[in-house]
């Protein structure tokens, strides 16, 4: 299943079973968080959590960040990247290979501004907040909110994960349900042992 830029491609298999956990979440929190693990210059693991902020029309999963933070450099040299999404609720975890694509406002304004303009006031706050990852500047400047019509921050970044390989591991059956999905094997799903 070939993915040419911008091609809209069928919605693998596995798609269903996340949006199904996903809703089994219903309004908890932090049902879309998920850690982003990726490999720092020196060769070292690295792992976060971001918000999913959706799929791009090409089926990329896309996550949102800022470009002073430390990630974008590290992706740039290394974009081979893997999520890890718990579900609690359906006691089923997602595991997505995949690589990076990092997208400036500059590269894409109308997509870095649908973004900007689809998060809250007070989620729009920590790019207007100095330089992540620094000495804690007191003097700020500290936001709690930037209004709707502010301009798109020059540092917002979108990540277009570029998925190869999911897993899910489901804990509900006995034994538990283990299955893979690889895109060079047209998503075709594999059972695995738990
Ligand atoms: C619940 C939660 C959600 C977060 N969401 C994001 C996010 O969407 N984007 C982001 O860049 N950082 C997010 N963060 C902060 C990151 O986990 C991380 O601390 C920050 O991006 C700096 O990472 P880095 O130094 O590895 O670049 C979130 C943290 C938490 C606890």
């Amino acid at each position: 299943m070939p993915v040419d830029q911008g091609r809209v491609d069928p919605i693998p298999p596995w798609r269903p079973l996340l949006r199904g956990a996903r809703q089994r979440e219903g309004r908890a929190a932090g049902s879309g968080w998920l850690q982003l693990a990726s490999v720092a210059h020196d060769g070292t693991p690295r792992v976060r959590t971001l918000v999913f902020r959706g799929w791009s029309p090409s089926g990329d999963l896309e996550l949102l960040t800022d470009a002073r933070s430390e990630k974008p450099s590290e992706l740039m040299h290394q974009p081979q990247v893997e999520l890890c999404w718990l579900f609690r609720k359906a006691r089923e975890q997602f595991r997505l290979r995949g690589a990076a694509a990092l997208i400036t406002p500059g590269q894409d304004p109308t997509g870095l501004a649908d973004h900007w303009q689809k998060l809250s006031p007070h989620g729009r706050s920590v790019w207007a907040w100095p330089n992540p990852g620094e000495l804690l500047s007191e003097a700020g400047p500290w936001p709690r909110d930037v209004v709707d019509g502010e301009a798109v921050p020059p540092h917002l970044l979108l990540l277009r994960i570029h998925l190869s390989q999911v897993e899910q591991l489901d804990l509900k059956p006995h034994p538990h349900c283990r299955r893979r999905w690889q895109r060079h094997d047209h998503w075709c799903e594999q059972r695995l042992n738990p």
